[in-house]
């Protein structure tokens, strides 16, 4: 006869793979994952990202030898990054909505090869400003908001009209969200394209593959003031409330793994929206680096971070992972 008491005994509903699976809220399946890709404008290319180990920058003419063998495993939606290198930059970044560029030309093609591929856009002026800041600029360097807005709404529905599912304004410049519901509506795109908001975006560290990656970081200066400061639960908390105020359809907090505590409070401020967050470049790296010098084993590092992400709150996981669970999550 046990001693113990019966409140003691919690291990009797967890002993079994299955029985673990169970004890979650949200399991991870392959509708939660957006892929973020990074398409430039030489049709051929196909070159390695040596700051983001396994991800490529891929030309509109290669993405179906990329993508075939992803869609055929499930992939279901995509996020797309503009690579720029032959273009004119300047200080309205006039090459972003460019109708030859590779952004939209990416979309048509997305389109045609796979219609139901849900693609999703960012929308922001950093990679195609002469200055690399996601806005634009007064003379003293500060961010003119008022032009800034209408311009990034300009390039949302310009994304928005070459076939976009949904737009994605990662530039934080205040009352963008509003502008470009106002700006699809008044296209005639207002219940044709999702407007997903990254709300909490904190000026991380963690982006530097990224901006590696995709050629913008700032010529001068730095982000901090538009990005949320990483101290920032009070901020974070009012640009959830204040998106889902000005139209947002999905709420957005960046980076996620040391951010888990604005993914929860997110959940509980917009209950009625989904909820993403984008496990960022320098997650990313981080997680590969650590496998590679035996810290962990990768595919178990992946899942407990993004099954932490779930737990927070999240719905939708922005991921480099993408293909990998793609492969893990099969059965
Ligand atoms: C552009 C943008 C960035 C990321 C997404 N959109 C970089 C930045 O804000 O500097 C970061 C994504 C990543 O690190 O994976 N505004
Ligand atoms: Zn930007």
């Amino acid at each position: 006869m046990s001693n113990m008491e019966i409140s003691s005994i919690l291990q009797g509903g967890y002993h079994h793979p299955l029985a673990r699976q169970w004890q979650a809220q949200r399991q991870l399946t392959k509708a939660m994952l957006m892929y973020p890709i990074f398409i430039t404008d030489d049709p051929q290319a196909n070159v390695p990202i040596q700051a983001l180990p396994g991800q490529r920058r891929w030309g509109v003419d290669r993405l179906k030898e990329f993508l075939d063998p992803l869609v055929l495993k499930g992939l279901k939606s995509v996020i797309l990054f503009g690579v720029p290198f032959n273009c004119q930059k300047d200080g309205r970044g006039t090459p972003a909505d460019d109708p030859e560029g590779p952004v939209i030309s990416a979309i048509r093609k997305i389109k045609e090869l796979y219609p139901s591929v849900y693609i999703a856009t960012d929308v922001c002026l950093c990679e195609y400003t002469s200055h690399g800041h996601c806005g634009l600029l007064h003379e003293d360097g500060t961010i003119d908001t008022e032009p800034s807005v209408e311009r990034l709404a300009q390039v949302a529905v310009a994304y928005a009209k070459a076939g976009a599912h949904c737009v994605a304004p990662s530039d934080m410049m205040d009352g963008r969200i509003r502008a470009m519901k106002r700006a699809l509506m008044d296209a005639g795109l207002g219940n044709k394209c999702t407007l997903m908001s990254y709300s909490a975006k904190f000026a991380s560290a963690l982006y530097g593959p990224f901006r590696e990656a995709a050629g913008s970081a700032p010529s001068f200066g730095d982000r901090k003031c538009y990005q949320l400061p990483p101290n920032a639960k009070g901020l974070a908390r009012r640009a959830v409330k204040r998106d889902t105020d000005e139209g947002a359809d999905i709420i957005m907090v960046k980076p996620a793994l040391p951010y888990l505590d604005i993914i929860s409070d997110a959940a509980q401020i917009a209950p009625d929206h989904p909820l993403a967050c984008y496990q960022v470049s320098g997650e990313y790296a981080m997680i590969v680096a650590g496998a590679e010098a035996g810290v962990y084993d990768l595919k178990t590092m992946a899942f407990e971070a993004c099954d932490s992400m779930l737990r927070a709150g999240a719905t939708l996981i922005l991921t480099y992972f993408t293909p990998q669970f793609l492969d893990w999550l099969e059965v």
